[in-house]
C-alpha cells in the first residue's frame, strides 16, 4: 500500500458508527479518528469558560487549540457536551479549522478510519471506502436507552428519542456541510442488524476496495 487507505464513516447520532469504525480500524491496521470528539472539545472549552456557544471567534480559538492526541472521551461523552457540539458545529469558521486538522490526520500512512457527519462529503471526498451508517430514530433511541440502563443510569425512552430527533434535524439542516450520504457511499441501515452483522457487511465492502487498489 503506497498511498494512505482511508475509510470514511458517516451517520447520525447513536447509529453505531463509532463502534463500527473502531472495529474496522483494528481489523485493517488503520488509525482511528472520532471527529465528533473534536467538535465536542470545542464545545467543552466554551462551556468550561462560561462562554456563549454562539461566539464564533471564541469557538475558532478553541478549535485551533484542539489536539487529537489529548482528547478525553470520558469528559467529552456527556449528553450536554454532545448537544453543545451540535450547536458549535454550525459555525463555518470552526469547521474550516477542524476539517484541516482532520485531513492532516487522514494523510498519514498507512491510512485511517474517520467517523463523523461530513467525512465522505467534505473532509475526505476521495476516501477509498465511504460508509453511511444509519438506523431509524426509534431503533437508535432504544439502543441508547438500553445502554444507559445497562450502565446503571436512568433515562426515559421518549426523552432520548426527542433528543435524537432534534440533533438529526440540526445536523442535517445546517447550511455548512450538513449530514447526508455522499453520492458514492454504501448505505448500511442497521435497524434490523446486529453490530456483528454490520461489521461483516462493512468488511465485505472494504475487502472489495482493497482488492481493487
Ligand atoms: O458524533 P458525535 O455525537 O460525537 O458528534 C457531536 C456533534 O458534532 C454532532 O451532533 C455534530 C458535530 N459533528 C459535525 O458537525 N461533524 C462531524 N464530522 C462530527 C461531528
Amino acid at each position: 500500500m503506497t498511498t494512505p487507505f482511508v475509510i470514511a464513516v458517516d451517520g447520525p447520532a447513536a447509529s453505531g458508527k463509532g463502534t463500527l469504525s473502531r472495529r474496522l480500524a483494528t481489523q485493517y491496521g488503520l488509525r482511528h479518528l472520532d471527529t465528533g470528539l473534536s467538535y465536542r472539545a470545542v464545545a467543552h472549552a466554551l462551556l468550561s469558560a462560561d462562554l456563549s456557544l454562539e461566539d464564533e471567534a471564541q469557538a475558532v480559538e478553541a478549535a485551533r487549540e484542539v489536539d487529537f492526541a489529548g482528547l478525553d472521551p470520558l469528559v467529552l461523552s456527556t449528553h450536554e457536551v454532545g448537544e453543545a457540539a451540535s450547536r458549535v458545529s454550525v459555525h463555518p469558521a470552526v469547521r474550516r479549522v477542524l476539517v484541516e486538522k482532520q485531513r492532516d490526520f487522514a494523510r498519514v500512512a498507512p491510512g485511517a478510519v474517520l467517523d463523523g457527519r461530513d467525512i465522505g462529503t467534505v473532509v475526505c471526498p476521495d476516501a477509498d471506502v465511504k460508509l453511511y451508517v444509519t438506523a431509524s430514530p426509534q431503533v437508535r433511541a432504544g439502543r441508547r436507552h438500553r445502554e444507559i440502563l445497562r450502565l446503571g443510569g436512568q433515562a426515559e425512552y421518549g426523552a432520548i428519542l426527542a433528543d435524537i430527533e432534534r440533533r438529526d434535524a440540526r445536523d442535517m439542516g445546517r447550511a455548512d456541510s450538513p449530514l447526508r450520504p455522499a453520492a458514492d457511499s454504501h448505505l448500511l441501515d442497521t435497524s434490523g442488524m446486529s453490530i456483528e452483522a454490520a461489521f461483516l457487511a462493512a468488511c465485505a465492502i472494504v475487502d472489495e476496495a482493497l482488492a481493487a487498489k
